[in-house]
């Protein structure tokens, strides 16, 4: 039997299926360091990692290793270069988890603009008195408009949902989606600049490469309008977190709502004492139904991608579907 690693936990019942093909060496625990992660994948034909990073260095030091599958839609603890260097595939879980991230997103970016969590520490503090009509006062979000920077699947999940809020939404991205998707999503293309100027309300939602790093910095920040919100739910470093956490402590901006840093599980500090921004812990796809189907997608992915099952050798997420077939080298 081959063996694998699952790396971090995950539901048993997926652990289960697993059994079925391979030896599972399963971490059930604490995130694994670097050295633990290669000392567990010397002897291991795959791996099921959740962010772990899986560099040249580790490729090199786990000979066997031939498909790494990423219980996650982004992929950027994969050095894919290094990967394609030595043919092993990499899988990842991409669109099963597109609706709950994009009404995470909307959770962020209201609890932002209304001032949800600001309000509620307030509350615990026992400083609520009597009602306060000019208290915290937020933005609104229905009929305003929303900027949405990254319109892929997900960017385009959050677009679908403005309707029901009657607001104007563009959006900004690599490409131009197709007219048809512009027409059925009422979004209308805009430079970063155009966006950042326009929108009431902007979320990123772009995945991160070299180039996204810093989409957003002081000089973008300063571009939004002084009440605008800012929603991180795409990846840490995508924003520059200590010009954001500058923009928010000198109220530049309005508010933010951020499920991903830089650097993360680390905070920037500065993020911590400012009242005006809401954070969670890289959250955006957890509900148990989405969080189950990431773990199967990704158990499939592995289960194909490692030759064994009803679609052996052809898993349903290859990354870099090139190496496919190629021999480990
Ligand atoms: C989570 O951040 C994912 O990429 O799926």
């Amino acid at each position: 039997m081959q063996k694998i690693l699952v790396a971090g936990p995950t539901f048993p019942e997926v652990i289960d299926r697993l059994k079925q093909y391979f030896e599972v060496d399963w971490n059930e625990g604490n995130v694994l360091t670097g050295d633990e992660l290669v000392q567990r994948l010397l002897d291991k034909d795959g791996a099921m990692t959740a962010g772990d990073p899986i560099t040249a260095a580790v490729l090199a030091a786990a000979p066997r290793l031939r498909v790494v599958s990423n219980m996650a839609v982004g992929f950027n603890n994969f050095d894919i270069a290094a990967f394609n260097a030595v043919n092993v595939l990499g899988t990842n879980t991409p669109d099963v988890l597109n609706e709950s991230v994009a009404d995470f997103g909307w959770a962020l970016m209201m609890a932002a603009a209304r001032r949800v969590t600001e309000s509620e520490h307030w509350l615990r503090a026992g400083k609520w008195q009597k009602f306060q009509y000019d208290a915290f006062l937020g933005t609104d979000i229905q009929g305003s408009t929303l900027g949405i920077v990254g319109m892929g699947r997900i960017g385009q999940a959050l677009a679908r949902r403005a309707r029901g809020f009657n607001m104007r939404v563009v959006y900004h991205n690599r490409t131009r989606v197709a007219p048809q998707i512009e027409a059925e999503l009422n979004a209308e293309y805009a430079s970063k600049e155009q966006l950042l100027r326009c929108a009431d309300h902007v979320v990123l939602v772009l995945p991160y490469t070299p180039e996204s790093r810093h989409t957003i910095g002081a000089a973008e920040l300063a571009q939004m309008k002084p009440t605008a919100t800012l929603t991180n739910i795409a990846r840490g470093g995508i924003v520059d977190d200590t010009a954001l956490a500058e923009a928010l402590r000198t109220r530049r901006i309005g508010a933010a709502g951020l499920d991903v840093f830089e650097g993360e599980p680390r905070v920037h500090p500065d993020l911590l004492t400012v009242p005006n921004v809401v954070l969670t812990p890289h959250i955006a796809s957890a509900t148990e139904a989405t969080r189950r189907a990431m773990a199967n997608l990704a158990a499939d992915n592995l289960i194909a991608g490692l030759g064994e099952g009803p679609q052996a050798g052809r898993p349903p997420n290859p990354i870099n579907p090139g190496v496919l077939g190629k021999a480990r080298s």
